[in-house]
C-alpha cells in the first residue's frame, strides 16, 4: 500500500475581497510548498472562478459547498456542473457551519456527496462531534452515524478526503490535543476497515480541522492516523505554508 499523500486544505469560509484574496494567492503561489503536500484552497464560491485563474495550477482549489443535483429552481445555489465549469475540482460538504448553521441534515449531505462525485468532483467530507456530545462520551457514536451516510453515498473513495473537525475546537482556538485527535482518526479508520474495506481503511486521507496552526501543526501532524488538515482561519494568512510544510 502506498503511503497516504499528506493533504492541507484551506477553508477561506465568509471572508476576504479580491484584493485581500488576490495578495493572499500571490504569497501561495511565492511560498515555497513542498511537492509531497497536496494543498488545496476554498474559495467562496463568489471567487471560485477568480481563485482558480489566479492560483498556480500546483494548488487545487475548492467550492465550500455544492446543491444535490445538476440544475434547476434552487435561487442562490451552485451545482458541481458550475464547481467543474470553473476549473476547480473540490468541493467541501457536511461542514459543521453548513450543519448547525444552516441545518443541513445527515440525508442532505449524502445525497450532496453522491451528486459530486458523480460529477467527477471530489470531496472533502466533513464530520465532528460537538462539546456537549464530546462530554456525554458519545463521540465515536457521532462521528461513526456521520461517516456511514457519507460511506452509503461512496464508490471511488480515491475521490474522497474524510475531515474529523471536532465542533467545539472549530474557531475557538482550542485545538484539539494530538491524542484526542489521534484517538479519533485511529477509531475512523478501523471504522473503515470494518465497514468498507481494509484498502480503503489504508488509502483514505483522514485529516484534522479545528484552529490548525503553525504552532500546533507539527505535533498533529505526527501522529500516524493524521494525514493532513482541513485549516480555517489560518489559511487567511502567510502561517499557511508552514502548515503545509508541517510533515517536511
Ligand atoms: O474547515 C476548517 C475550519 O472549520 C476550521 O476552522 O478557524 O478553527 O481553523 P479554524
Amino acid at each position: 500500500m502506498a503511503p497516504r499523500k499528506f493533504f492541507v486544505g484551506g477553508n477561506w469560509k465568509m471572508n476576504g475581497d479580491k484584493k485581500s484574496l488576490g495578495e493572499l494567492i500571490n504569497t501561495m503561489n511565492s511560498g515555497k510548498i513542498n511537492a509531497d503536500t497536496e494543498v488545496v484552497c476554498g474559495a467562496p464560491s463568489i471567487y471560485l472562478d477568480f481563485a482558480r485563474q489566479k492560483l498556480d495550477t500546483k494548488i487545487a482549489v475548492s467550492a465550500q459547498n455544492c446543491y444535490k443535483v445538476a440544475k434547476g429552481a434552487f435561487t442562490g445555489e451552485i451545482s458541481p456542473a458550475m464547481i467543474k465549469d470553473c476549473g476547480v475540482t473540490w468541493v467541501i460538504l457536511g461542514h459543521s457551519e453548513r450543519r448547525h448553521v444552516f441545518g443541513e441534515s445527515d440525508e442532505l449531505i449524502g445525497q450532496k456527496v453522491a451528486h459530486a462525485l458523480s460529477e467527477g468532483i471530489a470531496v472533502i467530507a466533513c464530520i465532528g462531534e460537538k462539546l456537549d456530545q464530546r462530554e456525554a462520551g458519545i463521540t465515536e457514536k457521532v462521528v461513526f452515524e456521520q461517516t456511514k451516510v457519507i460511506a452509503d453515498n461512496v464508490k471511488d473513495w480515491s475521490k474522497v478526503v474524510l475531515a474529523y473537525e471536532p465542533v467545539w475546537a472549530i474557531g475557538t482556538g482550542k485545538t484539539a490535543t494530538p491524542e484526542q485527535a489521534q484517538e479519533v482518526h485511529k477509531k475512523l479508520r478501523e471504522w473503515l476497515k470494518t465497514n468498507v474495506s481494509e484498502d480503503v481503511a489504508q488509502s483514505v486521507r483522514i485529516i484534522y480541522g479545528g484552529s490548525v496552526t503553525g504552532g500546533t501543526c507539527k505535533e498533529l501532524s505526527a501522529q500516524p492516523d493524521i494525514d493532513g488538515f482541513l485549516v480555517g482561519g489560518a489559511s487567511l494568512k502567510a502561517e499557511f505554508i508552514e502548515i503545509i510544510n508541517a510533515k517536511h
